[in-house]
Protein backbone atom coordinates (compact mmCIF):
# COMPACT_ATOMS: atom_id res chain seq x y z
CA UNK A 1 0.00 0.00 0.00
CA UNK A 2 0.94 3.56 -0.48
CA UNK A 3 2.28 6.39 2.13
CA UNK A 4 -0.04 8.92 0.72
CA UNK A 5 -2.23 10.07 3.31
CA UNK A 6 -0.57 9.09 5.79
CA UNK A 7 1.14 10.43 9.05
CA UNK A 8 4.15 11.47 8.41
CA UNK A 9 7.35 9.02 9.91
CA UNK A 10 10.77 7.57 8.25
CA UNK A 11 11.04 7.42 4.79
CA UNK A 12 13.33 4.24 5.08
CA UNK A 13 12.64 0.67 7.10
CA UNK A 14 16.89 0.60 7.67
CA UNK A 15 16.44 2.01 11.21
CA UNK A 16 13.94 -1.13 11.81
CA UNK A 17 16.07 -3.17 10.50
CA UNK A 18 18.98 -2.19 12.96
CA UNK A 19 16.68 -2.48 15.97
CA UNK A 20 15.67 -5.79 14.34
CA UNK A 21 16.31 -7.82 17.99
CA UNK A 22 15.83 -5.08 20.15
CA UNK A 23 13.01 -2.55 18.81
CA UNK A 24 12.82 -0.60 22.31
CA UNK A 25 15.24 1.78 21.47
CA UNK A 26 14.18 2.63 18.10
CA UNK A 27 10.29 2.77 19.48
CA UNK A 28 11.89 6.02 22.08
CA UNK A 29 13.80 7.29 19.14
CA UNK A 30 10.45 7.60 17.15
CA UNK A 31 8.87 9.10 20.05
CA UNK A 32 11.11 11.96 20.25
CA UNK A 33 11.30 12.45 16.99
CA UNK A 34 7.51 12.57 15.50
CA UNK A 35 4.42 13.21 17.12
CA UNK A 36 2.27 10.67 17.25
CA UNK A 37 0.45 9.11 15.52
CA UNK A 38 3.80 7.94 12.95
CA UNK A 39 4.04 5.80 10.15
CA UNK A 40 6.81 3.25 10.71
CA UNK A 41 7.73 1.28 7.15
CA UNK A 42 8.26 -2.32 8.12
CA UNK A 43 10.51 -4.24 5.88
CA UNK A 44 8.61 -6.31 3.45
CA UNK A 45 5.22 -5.73 5.33
CA UNK A 46 2.71 -2.64 4.51
CA UNK A 47 3.99 0.15 7.08
CA UNK A 48 1.98 0.66 10.30
CA UNK A 49 0.62 4.28 11.68
CA UNK A 50 1.33 4.04 15.15
CA UNK A 51 -0.15 5.91 18.15
CA UNK A 52 0.36 6.07 21.74
CA UNK A 53 -1.44 9.05 22.67
CA UNK A 54 -4.46 8.09 24.80
CA UNK A 55 -6.90 9.93 22.73
CA UNK A 56 -5.16 7.88 19.17
CA UNK A 57 -5.35 4.70 21.75
CA UNK A 58 -8.77 5.10 22.94
CA UNK A 59 -9.90 5.59 18.66
CA UNK A 60 -8.48 1.98 18.40
CA UNK A 61 -9.78 0.06 21.13
CA UNK A 62 -12.85 1.99 21.07
CA UNK A 63 -14.01 1.00 17.25
CA UNK A 64 -16.46 -1.07 16.23
CA UNK A 65 -14.64 -4.51 16.35
CA UNK A 66 -16.11 -5.36 13.04
CA UNK A 67 -13.84 -2.79 11.87
CA UNK A 68 -10.73 -5.05 12.37
CA UNK A 69 -9.52 -8.39 10.53
CA UNK A 70 -7.88 -11.13 12.66
CA UNK A 71 -4.99 -10.27 15.50
CA UNK A 72 -2.47 -12.92 13.45
CA UNK A 73 -0.85 -13.33 10.52
CA UNK A 74 -0.76 -16.42 8.36
CA UNK A 75 2.75 -17.77 10.00
CA UNK A 76 1.01 -17.99 13.72
CA UNK A 77 -1.19 -20.44 11.99
CA UNK A 78 1.44 -22.91 11.09
CA UNK A 79 2.18 -22.99 14.88
CA UNK A 80 -1.62 -22.92 16.32
CA UNK A 81 -3.82 -23.74 13.57
CA UNK A 82 -6.27 -21.31 11.60
CA UNK A 83 -9.15 -21.63 14.04
CA UNK A 84 -7.15 -20.28 16.89
CA UNK A 85 -8.96 -17.04 18.28
CA UNK A 86 -5.96 -15.01 17.66
CA UNK A 87 -6.69 -15.82 13.64
CA UNK A 88 -10.59 -14.98 13.79
CA UNK A 89 -12.39 -12.09 13.52
CA UNK A 90 -16.03 -10.84 13.31
CA UNK A 91 -18.89 -12.87 14.74
CA UNK A 92 -16.90 -16.39 14.46
CA UNK A 93 -14.02 -14.27 17.06
CA UNK A 94 -16.92 -12.98 19.44
CA UNK A 95 -18.63 -16.57 19.91
CA UNK A 96 -15.03 -18.20 20.89
CA UNK A 97 -14.44 -15.20 23.39
CA UNK A 98 -17.53 -15.75 25.15
CA UNK A 99 -16.96 -19.37 25.19
CA UNK A 100 -13.39 -19.54 26.54
CA UNK A 101 -13.99 -16.19 28.66
CA UNK A 102 -15.43 -17.91 32.08
CA UNK A 103 -12.50 -19.91 33.11
CA UNK A 104 -10.33 -16.54 33.43
CA UNK A 105 -12.68 -14.38 35.38
CA UNK A 106 -11.24 -13.01 38.23
CA UNK A 107 -13.37 -15.09 41.25
CA UNK A 108 -12.27 -18.22 39.46
CA UNK A 109 -8.44 -17.72 40.42
CA UNK A 110 -8.99 -19.27 43.79
CA UNK A 111 -8.81 -22.59 42.37
CA UNK A 112 -5.59 -21.74 40.60
CA UNK A 113 -4.13 -20.98 43.26
CA UNK A 114 -2.70 -24.08 44.79
CA UNK A 115 -1.11 -25.33 41.06
CA UNK A 116 0.90 -21.67 41.02
CA UNK A 117 2.29 -22.27 44.14
CA UNK A 118 3.01 -25.68 43.74
CA UNK A 119 4.52 -25.53 40.41
CA UNK A 120 6.22 -22.05 41.96
CA UNK A 121 7.85 -24.36 45.09
CA UNK A 122 8.85 -27.20 43.09
CA UNK A 123 11.03 -24.95 40.16
CA UNK A 124 12.30 -22.73 42.83
CA UNK A 125 14.38 -26.02 44.40
CA UNK A 126 16.02 -26.37 40.87
CA UNK A 127 17.60 -23.22 41.43
CA UNK A 128 21.53 -23.94 41.71
CA UNK A 129 23.08 -22.36 44.70
CA UNK A 130 26.42 -20.10 44.74
CA UNK A 131 26.44 -20.44 40.91
CA UNK A 132 24.98 -18.10 38.34
CA UNK A 133 22.50 -19.17 36.17
CA UNK A 134 19.88 -17.09 33.95
CA UNK A 135 16.25 -17.20 36.12
CA UNK A 136 14.18 -17.56 32.70
CA UNK A 137 14.05 -21.46 32.23
CA UNK A 138 13.19 -21.84 35.97
CA UNK A 139 10.08 -19.18 35.38
CA UNK A 140 9.30 -20.54 31.90
CA UNK A 141 9.22 -24.30 34.00
CA UNK A 142 6.80 -22.95 36.10
CA UNK A 143 4.32 -20.62 34.02
CA UNK A 144 4.44 -23.99 31.99
CA UNK A 145 3.22 -25.57 34.02
CA UNK A 146 0.98 -23.86 35.83
CA UNK A 147 -0.66 -23.38 31.73
CA UNK A 148 -0.94 -26.94 31.22
CA UNK A 149 -2.20 -28.10 34.65
CA UNK A 150 -4.84 -25.30 34.50
CA UNK A 151 -5.88 -25.77 31.18
CA UNK A 152 -5.68 -29.69 31.26
CA UNK A 153 -6.59 -30.39 34.29
CA UNK A 154 -3.76 -32.39 34.74
CA UNK A 155 -2.02 -32.86 37.83
CA UNK A 156 0.11 -36.43 37.51
CA UNK A 157 3.44 -34.75 37.95
CA UNK A 158 4.50 -37.78 35.13
CA UNK A 159 1.87 -36.80 32.59
CA UNK A 160 2.63 -33.06 33.05
CA UNK A 161 5.94 -33.01 32.81
CA UNK A 162 5.48 -35.47 29.62
CA UNK A 163 3.20 -32.70 28.31
CA UNK A 164 5.44 -30.14 29.05
CA UNK A 165 8.58 -32.07 26.91
CA UNK A 166 6.05 -32.65 24.12
CA UNK A 167 5.13 -28.98 23.67
CA UNK A 168 8.38 -27.52 24.58
CA UNK A 169 9.41 -29.92 21.48
CA UNK A 170 6.86 -28.02 19.03
CA UNK A 171 8.52 -24.98 20.12
CA UNK A 172 11.50 -25.96 19.67
CA UNK A 173 10.83 -27.20 16.24
CA UNK A 174 9.20 -24.10 15.04
CA UNK A 175 11.21 -22.10 12.84
CA UNK A 176 9.50 -18.71 11.91
CA UNK A 177 11.28 -19.27 8.23
CA UNK A 178 8.96 -22.40 7.78
CA UNK A 179 6.15 -20.34 9.11
CA UNK A 180 6.92 -17.77 6.67
CA UNK A 181 8.04 -19.29 3.21
CA UNK A 182 5.52 -21.52 2.08
CA UNK A 183 8.11 -23.34 -0.19
CA UNK A 184 10.09 -24.51 2.78
CA UNK A 185 6.64 -26.32 4.07
CA UNK A 186 7.55 -29.48 2.27
CA UNK A 187 8.05 -33.04 3.96
CA UNK A 188 11.49 -33.61 1.66
CA UNK A 189 11.41 -37.72 2.53
CA UNK A 190 10.85 -36.57 6.20
CA UNK A 191 13.78 -34.85 6.88
CA UNK A 192 14.07 -31.49 6.33
CA UNK A 193 12.72 -28.34 9.08
CA UNK A 194 8.81 -29.08 8.00
CA UNK A 195 9.02 -32.40 8.63
CA UNK A 196 10.83 -32.44 12.19
CA UNK A 197 7.92 -29.87 13.40
CA UNK A 198 5.47 -32.22 11.67
CA UNK A 199 6.03 -34.80 13.38
CA UNK A 200 6.31 -33.17 16.64
CA UNK A 201 3.20 -31.62 16.27
CA UNK A 202 1.65 -34.85 15.37
CA UNK A 203 3.06 -36.34 18.60
CA UNK A 204 1.79 -33.06 20.77
CA UNK A 205 -1.57 -33.64 19.42
CA UNK A 206 -1.56 -37.46 19.44
CA UNK A 207 -1.18 -36.99 23.51
CA UNK A 208 -3.92 -34.18 23.44
CA UNK A 209 -7.04 -36.19 21.47
CA UNK A 210 -6.26 -38.92 24.22
CA UNK A 211 -7.16 -35.97 27.05
CA UNK A 212 -10.26 -35.00 24.79
CA UNK A 213 -11.50 -38.63 24.69
CA UNK A 214 -10.60 -38.65 28.68
CA UNK A 215 -12.85 -35.63 29.76
CA UNK A 216 -15.48 -36.65 27.48
CA UNK A 217 -16.10 -39.70 29.84
CA UNK A 218 -14.68 -37.85 32.61
CA UNK A 219 -15.17 -34.00 32.98
CA UNK A 220 -13.21 -32.20 35.59
CA UNK A 221 -13.73 -28.21 35.92
CA UNK A 222 -10.75 -27.57 33.84
CA UNK A 223 -10.60 -25.35 30.28
CA UNK A 224 -10.44 -28.76 28.50
CA UNK A 225 -13.43 -30.07 29.73
CA UNK A 226 -15.66 -26.79 29.18
CA UNK A 227 -14.43 -26.73 25.83
CA UNK A 228 -15.11 -30.49 25.42
CA UNK A 229 -19.12 -29.60 26.98
CA UNK A 230 -19.91 -26.26 24.83
CA UNK A 231 -22.22 -26.08 22.21
CA UNK A 232 -23.20 -23.76 19.59
CA UNK A 233 -26.39 -21.83 19.45
CA UNK A 234 -27.43 -24.77 17.12
CA UNK A 235 -26.08 -27.50 19.58
CA UNK A 236 -23.17 -28.66 18.05
CA UNK A 237 -20.22 -29.56 19.31
CA UNK A 238 -16.70 -28.57 18.59
CA UNK A 239 -14.61 -30.65 16.32
CA UNK A 240 -11.23 -32.06 17.85
CA UNK A 241 -8.83 -30.24 16.07
CA UNK A 242 -11.05 -26.72 17.20
CA UNK A 243 -10.47 -27.49 20.51
CA UNK A 244 -6.23 -28.59 19.98
CA UNK A 245 -6.11 -25.26 17.95
CA UNK A 246 -8.10 -23.39 21.10
CA UNK A 247 -5.84 -25.14 23.44
CA UNK A 248 -2.06 -24.76 21.90
CA UNK A 249 -3.23 -20.90 21.95
CA UNK A 250 -3.40 -20.27 25.57
CA UNK A 251 -0.48 -22.69 25.93
CA UNK A 252 1.20 -20.74 23.59
CA UNK A 253 -0.53 -17.16 24.92
CA UNK A 254 0.42 -18.04 28.28
CA UNK A 255 3.47 -19.07 29.08
CA UNK A 256 5.94 -17.01 27.62
CA UNK A 257 4.21 -13.60 28.34
CA UNK A 258 4.00 -14.50 32.32
CA UNK A 259 7.62 -16.30 32.28
CA UNK A 260 9.75 -13.40 30.65
CA UNK A 261 7.40 -10.64 32.95
CA UNK A 262 8.76 -12.76 35.69
CA UNK A 263 12.19 -12.96 35.17
CA UNK A 264 12.04 -8.89 33.95
CA UNK A 265 10.36 -8.51 37.68
CA UNK A 266 13.61 -9.87 39.50
CA UNK A 267 15.77 -7.90 37.04
CA UNK A 268 14.62 -4.45 38.38
CA UNK A 269 13.77 -5.51 41.95
CA UNK A 270 17.70 -6.73 42.12
CA UNK A 271 19.07 -3.49 40.89
CA UNK A 272 16.62 -1.41 43.18
CA UNK A 273 17.51 -2.53 47.02
CA UNK A 274 15.10 -0.34 48.56
CA UNK A 275 12.27 -1.57 46.38
CA UNK A 276 13.36 -5.32 46.90
CA UNK A 277 13.84 -4.49 51.11
CA UNK A 278 10.35 -2.77 51.11
CA UNK A 279 8.54 -5.70 49.36
CA UNK A 280 10.97 -8.30 51.61
CA UNK A 281 8.74 -6.82 54.75
CA UNK A 282 5.40 -6.67 52.69
CA UNK A 283 5.95 -10.29 51.94
CA UNK A 284 6.92 -11.00 55.23
CA UNK A 285 4.04 -9.56 57.24
CA UNK A 286 1.86 -11.28 54.96
CA UNK A 287 4.10 -14.64 56.02
CA UNK A 288 3.08 -13.40 59.88
CA UNK A 289 -0.20 -13.00 59.09
CA UNK A 290 -0.73 -16.62 57.25
CA UNK A 291 -1.72 -14.76 54.53
CA UNK A 292 -3.15 -17.32 51.95
CA UNK A 293 -1.98 -17.25 48.04
CA UNK A 294 -4.87 -14.97 47.34
CA UNK A 295 -4.20 -13.12 50.03
CA UNK A 296 -0.67 -12.49 48.26
CA UNK A 297 -2.25 -11.65 45.11
CA UNK A 298 -3.86 -8.64 46.72
CA UNK A 299 -0.71 -6.98 48.58
CA UNK A 300 -0.45 -3.78 46.94
CA UNK A 301 3.05 -3.42 46.65
CA UNK A 302 3.21 -6.92 45.31
CA UNK A 303 1.00 -5.67 42.85
CA UNK A 304 2.51 -2.54 42.40
CA UNK A 305 5.74 -4.34 41.45
CA UNK A 306 3.91 -6.48 38.46
CA UNK A 307 2.11 -3.78 37.54
CA UNK A 308 5.34 -1.67 37.20
CA UNK A 309 7.45 -4.32 35.31
CA UNK A 310 5.23 -4.69 32.51
CA UNK A 311 4.91 -0.94 32.06
CA UNK A 312 8.47 -0.66 31.38
CA UNK A 313 8.94 -4.49 29.82
CA UNK A 314 5.62 -4.85 28.05
CA UNK A 315 6.08 -8.34 26.48
CA UNK A 316 3.73 -7.08 23.60
CA UNK A 317 5.26 -3.52 22.88
CA UNK A 318 2.52 -2.74 20.08
CA UNK A 319 -0.74 -3.97 19.64
CA UNK A 320 -1.26 -4.14 15.95
CA UNK A 321 -4.80 -3.81 13.93
CA UNK A 322 -5.10 -4.54 10.18
CA UNK A 323 -8.37 -2.17 9.42
CA UNK A 324 -11.03 -4.00 7.27
CA UNK A 325 -12.92 -0.62 6.94
CA UNK A 326 -11.57 3.52 7.22
CA UNK A 327 -10.72 4.61 10.05
CA UNK A 328 -10.06 8.15 11.58
CA UNK A 329 -6.99 8.09 13.80
CA UNK A 330 -5.45 11.28 15.31
CA UNK A 331 -7.03 13.47 12.42
CA UNK A 332 -5.68 11.05 9.43
CA UNK A 333 -8.53 9.23 7.49
CA UNK A 334 -7.20 5.83 6.98
CA UNK A 335 -8.66 3.56 4.82
CA UNK A 336 -9.23 0.49 4.68
CA UNK A 337 -6.27 -2.28 4.34
CA UNK A 338 -4.37 0.01 7.02
CA UNK A 339 -2.59 -1.71 9.59
CA UNK A 340 -2.61 0.72 12.79
CA UNK A 341 -1.09 -0.11 16.52
CA UNK A 342 -1.88 1.00 20.34
CA UNK A 343 1.51 1.85 21.13
CA UNK A 344 1.75 0.40 24.54
CA UNK A 345 5.75 1.20 25.22
CA UNK A 346 5.68 4.57 23.90
CA UNK A 347 2.31 4.90 25.94
CA UNK A 348 3.86 3.91 29.08
CA UNK A 349 7.02 5.69 28.68
CA UNK A 350 4.68 9.24 28.23
CA UNK A 351 6.48 11.81 30.93
CA UNK A 352 2.85 13.21 31.28
CA UNK A 353 1.09 10.31 32.27
CA UNK A 354 4.13 8.48 33.98
CA UNK A 355 6.83 10.87 35.46
CA UNK A 356 10.57 10.19 34.90
CA UNK A 357 9.20 6.71 32.68
CA UNK A 358 12.91 5.11 32.74
CA UNK A 359 12.99 5.04 36.60
CA UNK A 360 10.99 1.60 37.99
CA UNK A 361 9.19 3.29 40.71
CA UNK A 362 5.98 0.45 41.86
CA UNK A 363 5.16 3.22 44.29
CA UNK A 364 3.21 4.74 40.88
CA UNK A 365 0.64 2.59 41.20
CA UNK A 366 -0.10 2.36 44.79
CA UNK A 367 -3.41 3.89 45.35
CA UNK A 368 -3.46 4.94 41.76
CA UNK A 369 -4.69 3.69 38.50
CA UNK A 370 -4.63 4.18 35.29
CA UNK A 371 -7.17 4.23 32.12
CA UNK A 372 -7.11 1.71 29.81
CA UNK A 373 -6.15 3.93 27.22
CA UNK A 374 -2.42 4.73 29.22
CA UNK A 375 -1.38 1.69 30.99
CA UNK A 376 -2.22 -1.05 28.32
CA UNK A 377 0.39 -4.28 28.97
CA UNK A 378 -2.90 -6.53 27.86
CA UNK A 379 -4.16 -4.51 24.86
CA UNK A 380 -7.33 -3.64 25.08
CA UNK A 381 -11.19 -3.31 23.65
CA UNK A 382 -12.57 -6.13 22.16
CA UNK A 383 -9.19 -8.80 21.63
CA UNK A 384 -8.04 -7.55 25.26
CA UNK A 385 -6.29 -10.24 26.75
CA UNK A 386 -8.42 -13.21 27.89
CA UNK A 387 -5.81 -14.33 30.69
CA UNK A 388 -5.21 -11.21 32.32
CA UNK A 389 -6.43 -11.85 35.68
CA UNK A 390 -4.64 -15.07 35.33
CA UNK A 391 -1.72 -13.65 34.66
CA UNK A 392 -1.50 -10.99 37.28
CA UNK A 393 -2.33 -13.22 39.63
CA UNK A 394 0.17 -15.87 38.76
CA UNK A 395 2.99 -13.24 38.62
CA UNK A 396 2.27 -12.18 42.38
CA UNK A 397 2.17 -15.73 43.75
CA UNK A 398 4.78 -16.54 41.69
CA UNK A 399 6.81 -13.68 42.81
CA UNK A 400 5.78 -13.72 46.14
CA UNK A 401 6.82 -17.60 46.27
CA UNK A 402 10.11 -17.43 44.66
CA UNK A 403 10.93 -14.44 46.98
CA UNK A 404 10.48 -16.05 49.88
CA UNK A 405 12.05 -19.06 49.22
CA UNK A 406 15.27 -17.76 47.87
CA UNK A 407 17.56 -14.75 47.95
CA UNK A 408 19.38 -13.69 44.90
CA UNK A 409 21.73 -11.06 43.76
CA UNK A 410 21.80 -10.15 40.03
CA UNK A 411 24.84 -10.60 37.66
CA UNK A 412 24.39 -8.27 35.28
CA UNK A 413 27.48 -6.45 34.58
CA UNK A 414 25.37 -4.55 31.86
CA UNK A 415 21.69 -3.24 30.96
CA UNK A 416 19.92 -6.00 29.53
CA UNK A 417 18.42 -6.15 26.32
CA UNK A 418 15.37 -7.07 25.07
CA UNK A 419 15.41 -9.88 22.57
CA UNK A 420 12.19 -11.47 20.53
CA UNK A 421 11.29 -14.88 21.68
CA UNK A 422 7.95 -17.03 20.30
CA UNK A 423 6.02 -13.97 19.82
CA UNK A 424 6.90 -11.37 22.52
CA UNK A 425 9.74 -9.98 23.69
CA UNK A 426 11.94 -11.28 26.92
CA UNK A 427 15.28 -10.62 28.32
CA UNK A 428 17.77 -11.46 26.01
CA UNK A 429 20.32 -13.03 28.77
CA UNK A 430 17.43 -14.47 30.16
CA UNK A 431 18.40 -12.53 33.51
CA UNK A 432 21.35 -14.11 35.40
CA UNK A 433 20.89 -14.04 39.10
CA UNK A 434 23.16 -15.82 42.06
CA UNK A 435 21.11 -17.56 44.29
CA UNK A 436 23.13 -17.23 48.02
C1 LIG B 1 2.03 -11.14 31.58
C2 LIG B 1 1.31 -11.99 30.88
C3 LIG B 1 0.52 -11.66 29.65
C4 LIG B 1 0.57 -10.54 28.85
C5 LIG B 1 1.43 -9.30 29.03
C6 LIG B 1 -0.39 -10.75 27.78
C7 LIG B 1 -0.63 -9.83 26.79
C8 LIG B 1 -1.54 -10.03 25.76
C9 LIG B 1 -1.79 -9.09 24.69
C10 LIG B 1 -1.08 -7.75 24.52
C11 LIG B 1 -2.73 -9.63 23.88
C12 LIG B 1 -3.31 -8.98 22.62
C13 LIG B 1 -4.47 -8.10 23.05
C14 LIG B 1 -5.04 -7.21 21.96
O1 LIG B 1 -4.87 -7.52 20.76
O2 LIG B 1 -5.68 -6.20 22.30
C15 LIG B 1 -3.11 -10.90 24.44
C16 LIG B 1 -4.08 -11.74 23.89
C17 LIG B 1 -4.43 -12.96 24.43
N1 LIG B 1 -3.92 -13.53 25.58
FE1 LIG B 1 -2.53 -12.73 26.81
N2 LIG B 1 -0.99 -11.97 27.94
C18 LIG B 1 -0.48 -12.56 29.07
C19 LIG B 1 -0.83 -13.78 29.60
C20 LIG B 1 -1.83 -14.59 29.11
C21 LIG B 1 -2.28 -15.83 29.74
C22 LIG B 1 -1.74 -16.38 31.05
C23 LIG B 1 -3.25 -16.36 28.93
C24 LIG B 1 -4.07 -17.62 29.11
C25 LIG B 1 -4.22 -18.23 30.21
C26 LIG B 1 -3.43 -15.45 27.81
C27 LIG B 1 -4.32 -15.63 26.79
C28 LIG B 1 -4.53 -14.75 25.76
C29 LIG B 1 -5.49 -14.98 24.68
C30 LIG B 1 -6.38 -16.21 24.49
C31 LIG B 1 -5.43 -13.85 23.84
C32 LIG B 1 -6.22 -13.61 22.54
C33 LIG B 1 -7.43 -12.73 22.80
C34 LIG B 1 -8.21 -12.41 21.53
O3 LIG B 1 -7.61 -12.38 20.45
O4 LIG B 1 -9.42 -12.16 21.65
N3 LIG B 1 -2.55 -14.40 27.96
N4 LIG B 1 -2.37 -11.13 25.58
Amino acid sequence: MTREGLPPGPRSALPQLLHMRDPFPYMRELATKYRSPVTVPLLGAPPIVLTWTPEGIRTIFGADPMSFGSAANEALSVILGSGSIFLQSGAAHRRTRKLLAPPFHGERMRAYAEIMLNAAERWSEKIPRDTVAPILPIAQGITLDVIVEAIFGEQDPARVAALHERILAVVAAFNPMIATFKLLQRELGGLGPWARFQARAKELHGVMLGLIEEKRSKPGDDVLSLLVAARDEDGSALSDREIIEQLLTFVIAGHETTATSLAWALYELHRAPDTLARLRAELAQADREGASAEALSKLPYLRAVVDETLRMHPPVPMITRKCVAPIELEGYSLPAGTYVAAGAYNAHCREETFPEPYAFRPERFVNKTFSPFEYLPYGGGHRRCLGAAFAGFELCVVLATLLRRAEFSLAEPKPVEHVFRIGTFGPATGVRLRRA
